[in-house]
């Protein structure tokens, strides 16, 4: 409620995933702690940003899209004035690379921007009269109340922000948990919120997710979840809303993207996007490539070059320049790679590559698995993590069937230089995923595009100017022309 709380009880010790070297040993470097709400805190944040709502008569649903830009526009001054820090504490915290954590910290302020662009061009939409029947009527967007939002830990501040602000700039009050991995780096950010917004429209809890979030559920009060991360953290919260069919949920969740790799694909161009695809930040993409289709007539070719183009792959700290693979950020994860690994070896699986699957205090080593068959957890399992399974295929309806009875639905690649082997593909994938990359990765810019999936994988559309539309409703104002 606009105000920071003097902190006396249980707090969190941060340790990044980056080890240093010291006197006593290679151990993981702690660089702070964070105070864990408990439910009574975070109930009162939450009752801020109920009051602050107001049925939709508080100062900030009843501004006009002028003030609220002219709010938001101050705040992303101060946060680019931050904009050091805040690169430093991504790079610390989940281990990307210091590159990449300031691509983050530059989208998230262009994201800002373009939805501020979006904002004016649907205000101006809204001012419109039309006529219909003899009724005139203006169509509104208004918002919809309380939103929590909860981001990943891998993009904690982008995608933390594709929710939290075009749901508070569409009047929406917002109670916020940064992630578990990415919370110190919303600090710099606090007093920012704190002054360029009215008291209890941007009410942060720093806390565990699994102690405070559910009650928050069960409360009622919140509109809307929005939430990237786990289907099954989704899954189990919303069943906790009391009123389930009122409550609006906007989610990015699990994925298992696939490549499929026809035989008349440019090898070399599907095997530089495989790996960019599967490893760019150690595959903790949501939108990574998870497991690889290639035709068996030219799996042995494709494998030779995976191999070695991996080997060009660099393997070190953040800081360093052109480095891929990083520590990851979850201190279980090595451990569960080297799981998948031994499991696809059990089934009669190898690793190809030289030092594939190597674990180093929290860096594991990039591992082509071959071949992965259905019985894997690498077949089904979402990695999230350095590992390339391929999957040799004799009929392309192979992995069409693979797409259709997957349980994820977010995206594919399909790489072919045959023009009737993709369009004829095209209608079956798209009417199973939320999107379709021809011959290059899958990602999620650029961020004016869609950005959606089926099944399990998604529920509503972020990107820009579907945000806009997911966190607010068309309201009409109408009266006999
Ligand atoms: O982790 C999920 C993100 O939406 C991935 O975004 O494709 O831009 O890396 P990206």
């Amino acid at each position: 409620n606009g105000e920071m709380i003097v902190w006396n009880g249980e707090v969190s010790e941060v340790y990044s995933p980056i080890c240093i070297k010291t006197v006593e040993g290679t151990n993981r470097k702690r660089i702070g702690s964070y105070p864990l709400a408990t439910v009574v805190e975070s109930q009162k944040a939450l009752d801020a940003a109920v009051a602050a709502y107001d049925y939709g008569k508080g100062e900030w649903p009843s501004m006009s899209v002028e003030q609220r830009i002219e709010c938001l526009d101050n705040f992303t001054q101060k946060m680019i004035s931050k904009k050091d820090i805040i690169v430093k504490l991504i790079m610390w915290e989940i281990g990307k690379s210091f590159a990449d954590s300031n691509k983050e910290f530059d989208r998230t302020v262009e994201y800002i921007y373009d939805t501020i662009q979006a904002l004016k061009d649907i205000d101006r939409d809204s001012s419109r009269f039309q006529i219909e029947q003899g009724i005139i009527a203006q169509v509104r967007r208004a918002p919809l109340g309380v939103v929590l939002c909860m981001g990943p830990f891998n993009y904690p501040l982008n995608e933390t922000f594709t929710t939290l602000i075009p749901a508070l700039v569409m009047g929406n009050t917002i109670l916020f948990k940064p992630p578990k991995h990415g919370t110190l780096l919303f600090s710099p950010l606090l007093e920012a919120f704190q002054t360029s917004f009215p008291k209890g429209v941007v009410n942060t809890i720093y806390g565990r997710g699994n102690k405070i979030v559910p009650d928050l559920m069960k409360s009622g009060k919140i509109d809307v979840l929005a939430l990237i991360g786990s289907s099954k953290v989704a899954n189990d919260l919303k069943k906790l809303h009391p009123k389930v069919n009122r409550l609006r949920a906007i989610l990015g969740l699990d994925a298992k993207n696939a490549a499929i790799i026809d035989k008349k694909a440019d090898i070399n161009l599907a095997v530089q996007e495989t790996l960019i695809g599967a490893l760019s930040f150690n595959g903790q993409r949501c939108t990574a490539l998870k497991i690889i289709f290639v035709d068996r007539n030219i799996v042995e070719d494709f494998l030779e070059k995976l191999k070695a183009e991996l080997q060009k792959i660099k393997i070190g700290m953040p800081w360093e320049s052109g480095v891929t693979i990083t520590p990851l950020a979850e201190i279980n994860k090595p451990q569960y790679l080297n799981d998948c690994v031994e499991d696809a070896k059990a089934h009669g699986a190898t690793v190809i590559n030289e030092n594939g699957g190597e674990i180093c205090e929290s860096f594991f080593y990039p591992a082509i698995v071959y071949p992965v068959t259905k019985e894997m957890k690498l077949y089904r399992e979402e990695q999230f993590g350095p590992i390339i399974p391929v999957v040799p295929y004799d009929n392309i309806e192979e992995p069409i069937e693979y797409v259709i009875n997957s349980s994820h639905g977010q995206q594919v690649s399909l790489f072919s230089n045959d023009d009737t082997v993709i369009t004829s593909l095209i209608a079956p994938l798209v009417n199973q995923v939320g999107r379709v990359n021809i011959n290059s990765q899958c990602q999620r810019g650029p961020d004016n595009f869609p950005f959606t999936g089926r099944k399990d994988s998604a529920e509503g559309t972020l990107s820009v100017k579907d945000a806009l539309r997911s966190f607010s409703i068309r309201s009409i104002v109408a009266t006999k022309a």
